[in-house]
């Protein structure tokens, strides 16, 4: 298929100030439509609005999908991809899941990166900033009979990103959210589809006004095993072992997660993938043998847990303190992402020397 590019005439102003998370887009955009069982019409155009019929299915049954990637330019212009190949995987993943059409990942990787080529000057270059990519399919078809949808749109839309969480690096306050669940064994958990996130939202506003930023979910069974969090997977360090929830179906394979695994092991760190008992965690944090809690992701990045509440107690963690496992991480993450270290996992790729 080629790829058609429409370049604007109205490039728009760059953000002035602290960036935010997922406020600001680019210039262009890269779309492509799936009718006729197949992709076509493939274009990076000025980034615009969408036309979609009110009847378009994705608005009525959710079968939607998205990714998050990021690209990180240095002062000396290097530009680097962090593990894009593993996204659109994982996205192609998701489109079996909710009978949508797969896509050819090459094609879709290239164009990404002619995408950011052609917007690099929106990649922001100060320390904890990205231009975060996000990928997205939905269905278009005009129709209300609950079927899969036969047309699809698929675009990527990118932008300056800093810190996801409002606060930083600051450590965030989880609450432990007994009653509601975000997904169970069968279901979507463990793919990134656009109706976990509607179905989480609840959970993360009651944590909110409780004073918490988000909430930390359970097993939807016994509701005791910890699976993660809003847009982020979870980790604890008890007795000196790093322990993380198994991917079992319902928790999303995070790209972060699979790094922070790698790295940690690669300095000899135990790491066990298993069941996380909350009442343990809860045990652990009393008994002083609770190191550090921190989650994963590509824009939470590695964010340190200082406290988490469960079943009406706040406990709270290494002091309220950023660990140093966490910042080893952090350093190292980061460091392979703008070229401040060596990527000795094959994890990135220079788009721009
Ligand atoms: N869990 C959820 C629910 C997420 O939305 C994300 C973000 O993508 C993650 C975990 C972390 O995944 P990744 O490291 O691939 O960004
Ligand atoms: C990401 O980290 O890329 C995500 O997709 C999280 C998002 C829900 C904000």
């Amino acid at each position: 298929m080629e790829l058609k590019i429409i370049k604007t005439e109205n490039k728009k102003a760059k953000p002035q100030g602290a960036l935010g998370f997922g406020k600001y887009f680019s210039d262009h955009m890269f779309i492509m439509e799936y009718a006729d069982g197949k992709w076509q019409n493939a274009r990076i155009q000025p980034y615009q609005e969408l036309h979609l019929q009110p009847s378009a299915s994705v608005l009525h049954y959710a079968q939607g999908i998205f990714e998050g990637a990021k690209a990180f330019k240095t002062k000396d212009g290097k530009i680097r991809l962090f593990r894009l190949n593993d996204n659109l995987d994982r996205m192609n993943d998701s489109a079996e899941r909710l009978c949508m059409p797969t896509f050819d990942k090459k094609f879709v990787y290239d164009a990404i990166k002619q995408l950011i080529l052609i917007d690099e000057d929106w990649i922001p270059t100060d320390e904890g900033t990205a231009l975060y990519i996000r990928p997205a399919m939905i269905a278009t078809e005009p129709a209300l009979g609950v079927h899969a949808s036969k047309s699809y749109l698929m675009f990527v839309i990118v932008g300056p990103v800093g810190a996801y969480y409002a606060h930083g690096l600051a450590p965030v306050k989880l609450l432990v959210e007994e009653h509601y669940v975000r997904a169970a064994k069968g279901g979507t958990g463990g793919n990134k589809v656009i109706g976990n996130y509607a179905a989480s939202m609840k959970a993360g506003e009651n944590a909110q006004a409780k004073g918490y930023d988000q909430a930390m979910w359970l097993d939807a069974k016994y509701h005791r095993y910890v699976e993660e969090v809003g847009a982020m997977n979870i980790f604890f360090v008890m007795n000196g072992i790093v322990y993380t929830p198994a991917l079992r179906g319902s928790i999303l394979p995070g790209i972060t997660r699979r790094s922070a695994i790698a790295i940690l092991k690669s300095h000899g760190y135990k790491v066990r993938e298993c069941n996380v008992d909350i009442r343990k965690v809860a045990e652990a944090a009393e008994n002083g043998t609770l190191g550090e809690i921190f989650g994963t992701g590509t824009a939470a990045v590695i964010s340190p847990v200082g406290l988490f509440g469960y079943k009406g107690k706040d406990y709270v963690v290494n002091g309220g303190n950023m660990g140093e496992i966490s910042k080893m991480l952090y350093n190292e993450l980061t460091g392979i992402q703008n070229g401040r270290l060596p990527d000795k996992h094959g994890w990135v790729d220079i788009i721009k020397e």
